[in-house]
C-alpha cells in the first residue's frame, strides 16, 4: 500500500486559525509572522467570551470546545493555535480529543524562567483561572521543583492590555498593583524573572518592566509557539488568496477601534462569528 503524504493534501490556501478570547493572541501572530509570513491567517476573539480569567473550568471548556468545533468544520484551518493559557491550560486536551486537526497550546514558560532565574524565585502572571490549574502545578513540579514560584492572578492586566491596543489610557498603577502583589509574597523581593502566563501580557511588558524596575527578565511561550507551528507546518505549500482575516464573537465600537492594531497585524478584514 502507499502511503499518502500530509504534506501533498493540505489545501496551500488552508490557513492558521490563532484563537483567543481577546487581543492576547495578537503576541502569538507577531511572532509566528516574523517566522512563516507567507502563512494565511484566521484571527478568532472570542470578545463575547472575554474574560475567561473570570469564568469557571465548566464554562471555558465548553465555549472552547464548542467553538473550534464550528471554526474547524466551517473555516478548514491546516492548523489551530489555541493563542490563550487560560484556555489551553483548561481545554487543549479534551479540544485534542475531539477534533482532528493538529492543535497547537499555550503553556506557561515555567521551564525557560526556570533555566534563566539566579535567585531561584520566580513570579508568574496569569489569569485567576490560569493560576488556579493543575497544569500550571505539573510544570512547577517537573522543572521548577528546586525553586520558589510566586504567583498571581491579574485580570486587571487583561483589561489594561485591551484598553491600550484600543488606543484607551490605562492607569499606570494597574501595573504596580501587579507587581507589588508579587513582591508582597514571602520571598517575592528576590523575584528576578517573571512569566507572562497569558497572552495579552506581552503587550504590555513595556509597562510591566517599568513597574517591576530594573534586574527583572520577562519571559513568555510565543517564539514557542511559533517555532511548534513552523515546525508542525514544515513542507507544506502556502498560498494566500485572499486577505488575513480578523473574526470577532461580538461586534461594536471596542472592536472598531481595534482596526489599525489589527491591520499593523496584517489582519486585513474584520468580521463577526
Ligand atoms: N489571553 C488569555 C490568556 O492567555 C486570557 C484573557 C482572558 O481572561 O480572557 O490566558
Amino acid at each position: 500500500m502507499t502511503q499518502i503524504d500530509p504534506h501533498e493534501t493540505v489545501d496551500p490556501t488552508a490557513p492558521v486559525l490563532l484563537f483567543d478570547s481577546g487581543v492576547g493572541g495578537l503576541s502569538v501572530l507577531a511572532k509566528l509572522r516574523a517566522i512563516l509570513p507567507q502563512a494565511p491567517v484566521i484571527y478568532v476573539a472570542d470578545n463575547a467570551g472575554l474574560p475567561y480569567g473570570d469564568k469557571t473550568e465548566a464554562q471555558i471548556a465548553a465555549r472552547v470546545s464548542g467553538l473550534l468545533g464550528r471554526l474547524t468544520e466551517r473555516l478548514r484551518p491546516r492548523l489551530v493555535c489555541i493563542a490563550c493559557n487560560t484556555a489551553s491550560t483548561i481545554a487543549l486536551a479534551s479540544v485534542r480529543e475531539v477534533l482532528e486537526v493538529p492543535i497547537v497550546g499555550t503553556v506557561p514558560a515555567i521551564k525557560p524562567a526556570a533555566a534563566m532565574t539566579r535567585t531561584g524565585v520566580i513570579g508568574l502572571l496569569g489569569t485567576a483561572a490560569t493560576i488556579r490549574q493543575s497544569y500550571v502545578d505539573r510544570l512547577e513540579a517537573e522543572f521548577a521543583a528546586d525553586k520558589l514560584l510566586l504567583r498571581h492572578g491579574a485580570p486587571e492586566l487583561v483589561a489594561a492590555a485591551e484598553a491600550k491596543l484600543r488606543g484607551d489610557p490605562v492607569d499606570p498603577a494597574v501595573y504596580a498593583r501587579a507587581a507589588d502583589a508579587l513582591r508582597a509574597q514571602p520571598g517575592g523581593d528576590r523575584i528576578d524573572t517573571v512569566v507572562l502566563a497569558c497572552t495579552h501580557f506581552p503587550l504590555i511588558e513595556a509597562e510591566l518592566r517599568v513597574a517591576f524596575g530594573p534586574g527583572v527578565a520577562f519571559v513568555d511561550g510565543s517564539d514557542g509557539i511559533a517555532r511548534r507551528i513552523a515546525f508542525l507546518t514544515d513542507g507544506q505549500p502556502w498560498h494566500r488568496n485572499k486577505p488575513d482575516l480578523a473574526l470577532f464573537t461580538r461586534g461594536g465600537i471596542e472592536v472598531d477601534r481595534l482596526d489599525s492594531v489589527l491591520a499593523a497585524h496584517g489582519l486585513a478584514e474584520v468580521a463577526l462569528f
